[in-house]
């Protein structure tokens, strides 16, 4: 018997969108439904991947390059891609990324102004043609995420930066998403949770019903 490979979903938003819940309703929602599902997150989900993201979220003294960061990004991907998300979906299971290449395009291309250039040639190189299957986009106003992300206490690398950063960001993945609409799911995560979750689970039910 041929086993299918299963779907690759990313989840994504800046800071305080709140990923780290929606990304448990998605599973509860895959598996509610028979899906298994493998959740993993980015920078990070193998042990040398976990170390890399260790290396790239401490807050340090010294400047970090752009450059450095990009390919300590792509570094720790392709150990993810070989070690636990291609395993994952040849195995037929789903695979639910909180974070990947798109966070790239955003943080680095977009908040760093490297430009999406880089990281085109990047992404070609590790990943091939692989790309996700579909990807939840967060949106959250720039200045509220920034206060839900402060008010959970020590902020990494990342969550130290000024507003300016985050808005940025949040336009390159709004561009991205608005150039191939079918695999993108857009959802105001500053609505009440329910409403959310709702949208969600609409959404995905479009995704798996096409
Ligand atoms: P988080 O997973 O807890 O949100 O933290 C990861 C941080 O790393 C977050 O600030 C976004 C950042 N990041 C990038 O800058 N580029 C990337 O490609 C990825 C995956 C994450």
């Amino acid at each position: 018997m041929t086993q299918h490979r299963g779907k690759f979903i990313t989840l994504e938003g800046i800071e305080g969108t709140g990923k780290s819940t929606n990304v448990r309703y998605i599973q509860e929602w895959l598996s509610a439904r028979g899906r298994e599902a493998i959740v993993t997150r980015e920078p990070g989900g193998t042990p040398m991947a976990e170390e890399i993201r260790d290396v790239l979220l401490r807050p340090r003294q010294e400047s970090v390059s752009p450059d450095a960061e990009l390919l300590l990004m792509f570094a720790a991907r392709a150990q993810h891609l070989h070690g636990v998300i291609k395993p994952g979906l040849d195995s037929g299971k789903d695979v639910l990324c909180d974070r990947f290449t798109d966070a790239t395009y955003a943080y680095q291309g977009g908040g760093r102004q490297l430009g999406m250039q880089p990281i085109a040639v990047l992404e070609t190189l590790v990943q091939g043609d692989f790309r996700p299957d579909l990807c939840v986009l967060l949106t959250i106003d720039p200045a509220q995420g920034m206060a839900r992300a402060r008010a959970r206490g020590s902020l990494d690398r990342f969550e130290q930066e000024a507003i300016g950063f985050y808005e940025r960001i949040q336009h390159t993945y709004l561009e991205r998403a608005k150039r191939s609409p079918q695999a993108y799911l857009v959802i105001d995560a500053g609505l009440p949770l329910h409403t959310v979750q709702d949208a969600i689970s609409e959404g995905l039910e479009a995704f798996f019903s096409r």
